[in-house]
């Protein structure tokens, strides 16, 4: 199916099971321990043997010689794999960095071999007798030091590094209002709960490999031409995630040690990357300096908006792409923003949640609120006043649907956000409390998904395609959009996800999961809907699904009856048509939040939190809210604790664990609102829905940062926002 033109009408409007707060079909499932992640398999043909990688002990140069004497004969140990026995490999299409093989060593953690014994401790003791000698190299780790000499990058996904209308510099030097500031973000780590993992089997020239991935059919494509074999040899799955936040998007190390350390040693074979291996072995979101000015009249109007912003990755890497949003979100005739990318030898910088609007409203957001200081107004009513409708560097295209005066001002009312008192003013005891707003926005990005979907004789509806569920809800909205396609409840339907036989879908990644897989699966199921009535004789035009029957006119049949004996099988694909090109999609919302500064420490609490968001139609407000929330205090992490640090001498990150990196807790977290403005896009996909997981994520940071300075008048512009950024300006206490 072609979607090509806005929707009219169609079966998903009905809104009996879509839009219901379904709870999750596979919740049971997961808290009885039942749902089976990557780790957990079992080999029909017997227990797995273990696996446990070596990584680089340099960030820099290149391996002269490894002796795995010791290791190999060390208790119960079957294998040893090493870099320079497998030889150079080609690389992943998605990945920069080269995963395992050859001498070469592009960053610290880089795997250089798997042991493999019979038991997880026999591995884990042999691997660190592996010894190993290296030609290290001098590399280039500070993205302060590497930001002079940065170069323009190649386009970021068709979009160039730069872009410019008007005369920005004319603008902002004749306006009459003006706000030139740098901003900083640091290194984020993933850390999703369940660390990367793969359990390989081979038969003859077969892999199965189960792991955890975002997206199935992107991985097994690497896979295949990183082993050297025929894609169709292998096969993938991943029904089960343990979160991915875009750690998951790209293949892994522990796919293809899992892979070589099975065919090593005849033995399926288990292999999880340790915690401390997630910082460096893997993808991390790249730290970034944004330079952000803005020139106003002096009634508010934007005039002038320039974001520039530097970032670092390996050479051959992509910059952070943090001015994205700068391109859209307000207007203003006059307006620059670029990306400038300094090549550093640090582990690769990837997709990490939002990439690019995260970062980049951690920045711009605080800039809109100093600018709305300097104006005397009130943040909220500034940026509804520069508000626009259409894309202000290519006025002719418009968005689709943007409703983020409607986020601000549902959100100002809900919150109370009129108690607002000017900076420092509020007081609960020991605590100095402000208020803070921010605006937020995430593009709507569209892939195609393709579905099968089989109706058995006894009515139930099966639903195959490859798409993950990265703990967000995909089984639970697939299971809705087919049953509200074919007129049956939610438990009469089966759905199955998370494995290379299955059709290919969108997967999960940049909040395009849900609308995509869902619209693939309403493709399949409108070819199930005419295969039903061509069965049953009955003329598809006006034929309902409904109470699991099939009317038309006055004739009806149970939806069974159309299946026979061998069942109806049907199969299609979503594919895009131009609508995303020739209007701009995107969805919106707006974060306020509370905060309490303790006056004496300096420490932040956040107090309250609410976001509004209008993103086309909410498929499910159950797992929507549960997206929005796990975002919402993403953004307090970032805001306030996560900060890869690196030591810029050696060139790794030092604080490789969850003791180090700190995330929040329960405790952390206040009590939490999320509204989803009613709404949909007819432009975005026959579901008429749009993403909300990145989205809940985009703007968080800088209301916190907004809120500390409304609580203390200290403006913070370098996260994260740890006390001793603050403590210097904080009244002095009686
Ligand atoms: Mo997302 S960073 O595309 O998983």
């Amino acid at each position: 199916m072609k979607f090509d033109r806005p929707e009219t009408t169609n079966p998903i409007d009905q809104m009996k099971v879509v839009g219901q707060p379904v709870r999750r079909i596979d919740g049971e499932l997961k808290v009885t321990g039942n749902a089976t992640y990557a780790y957990e398999w079992q080999d029909p043909d017997g227990p797995s043997a273990y696996g446990y990688p070596v990584g680089s002990a340099i960030a820099k140069g290149r391996i002269t010689a490894m002796d795995v004497g010791a290791a190999e004969a060390s208790p119960g140990v079957l294998a040893v794999v090493t870099t320079l026995a497998v030889g150079d490999r080609e690389k992943g299409q998605y990945n920069t960095a080269k995963l395992f093989g050859g001498a070469e060593i592009q960053h610290y953690h880089q795997a250089i071999a798997v042991v493999v014994a019979e038991t997880f401790e026999q591995a884990r003791a042999a691997a660190a007798l592996v010894k190993v000698e290296y030609a290290e190299v001098q590399g280039q780790f500070s993205l302060a030091d590497g930001r002079d000499t940065a170069q323009k990058p190649k386009d970021v996904d068709d979009t160039p590094p730069d872009t410019a209308v008007g005369d920005f510099d004319s603008a902002f030097a004749s306006a009459p209002m003006t706000l030139d500031e740098e901003y900083t973000t640091p290194d984020h780590s993933h850390s999703m709960m369940e660390p990367h993992a793969s359990i390989a089997a081979w038969n003859g020239e077969q892999l199965t490999l189960w792991t955890s991935s975002q997206m199935i059919d992107w991985w097994r494509t690497d896979l295949a031409a990183t082993l050297g074999i025929d894609k169709d040899n292998i096969q993938l799955k991943s029904p089960y995630i343990g979160g991915g936040f875009g750690g998951k998007l790209f293949l892994r190390v522990d796919a293809v040690l899992a892979a070589f350390a099975a065919k090593a040693s005849g033995r399926t074979v288990k292999v999880a990357l340790p915690r401390p291996f997630m910082a460096n072995n893997t993808t991390h979101r790249p730290a970034t300096i944004q330079r952000i000015r803005i020139g106003t009249e002096q009634d508010g109007k934007i005039t002038a908006i320039a974001h520039e912003s530097w970032s670092g990755d390996l050479p051959g890497g992509g910059p952070e792409p943090a001015v994205m949003q700068t391109r859209l979100l307000y207007a203003g005739a006059n307006r620059m923003t670029s990306m400038r990318l300094a090549a550093l030898d640090l582990p690769e910088g990837n997709a990490m949640r939002a990439p690019g609007e995260a970062p980049g409203l951690m920045a711009l957001e605080v800039a809109i609120d100093e600018m709305a200081e300097k104006l005397a107004m009130d943040p909220v009513a500034f940026r509804i006043l520069n508000d626009t409708q259409v894309d202000p560097e290519n006025p002719k295209r418009r968005f689709t649907h943007r409703n983020l005066i409607g986020c601000l001002e549902t959100g100002s009312e809900r919150f109370g956000w009129s108690e607002r008192r000017r900076p420092g003013a509020r007081r609960d005891g020991n605590w100095l409390v402000g208020m803070g707003v921010a605006a937020a926005f995430r593009n709507n990005l569209l892939l195609p998904s393709a579905a099968r979907v089989k109706l058995d004789r006894e009515g139930i509806v099966t639903v195959e395609t490859d798409m993950t569920d990265i703990g967000t809800g995909s089984y639970t909205i697939i299971a809705q959009t087919a049953a509200e396609m074919l007129g049956l409840s939610v438990d009469k339907v089966v759905v199955k996800l998370g494995d290379s036989r299955f059709p290919v879908s969108a997967g999960s990644g940049g909040q395009f999961g849900a609308n995509c897989s869902t619209s693939g699966v309403y493709a399949a199921c409108v070819k199930l809907r005419e295969a039903v009535a061509s069965a049953l004789g009955f003329n598809s035009d006006d034929v309902v699904f409904e109470n699991g029957e099939v009317r038309s006119g006055n004739r009806f049949a149970p939806l069974a009856a159309a299946a026979g004996v061998d069942g109806l099988v049907a199969e299609d694909k979503i594919e895009w048509g131009d609508l995303s090109k020739t209007h701009q999609q995107s969805t919106f919302g707006a974060h306020f939040v509370e905060v309490g500064v303790d006056v004496a420490t300096g420490e932040t609490r956040v107090r309250r939190m609410l976001a509004v968001c209008s993103a086309g139609r909410i498929l499910n407000p159950v797992t929507a809210r549960s997206q929005v929330i796990g975002a919402m205090t993403m953004g307090v992490g970032s805001a306030l604790s996560e900060e890869l640090a690196v030591d810029t001498r050696r060139g790794f990150f030092v604080n490789h664990d969850l003791a180090g990196y700190e995330v929040p807790v329960h405790a952390d977290i206040p009590h939490q609102e999320v509204i989803f403005l009613e709404e949909e896009d007819p432009y975005s996909s026959p579901m008429k829905a749009k993403g909300v997981g990145e989205l809940g994520l985009c703007g968080v940071s800088a209301a916190i940062a907004n809120a500390i300075h409304n609580a203390t008048g200290v403006r913070l512009r370098h996260y994260p926002l740890t006390l001793d950024k603050l403590i210097g300006g904080l009244p002095e206490v009686a």
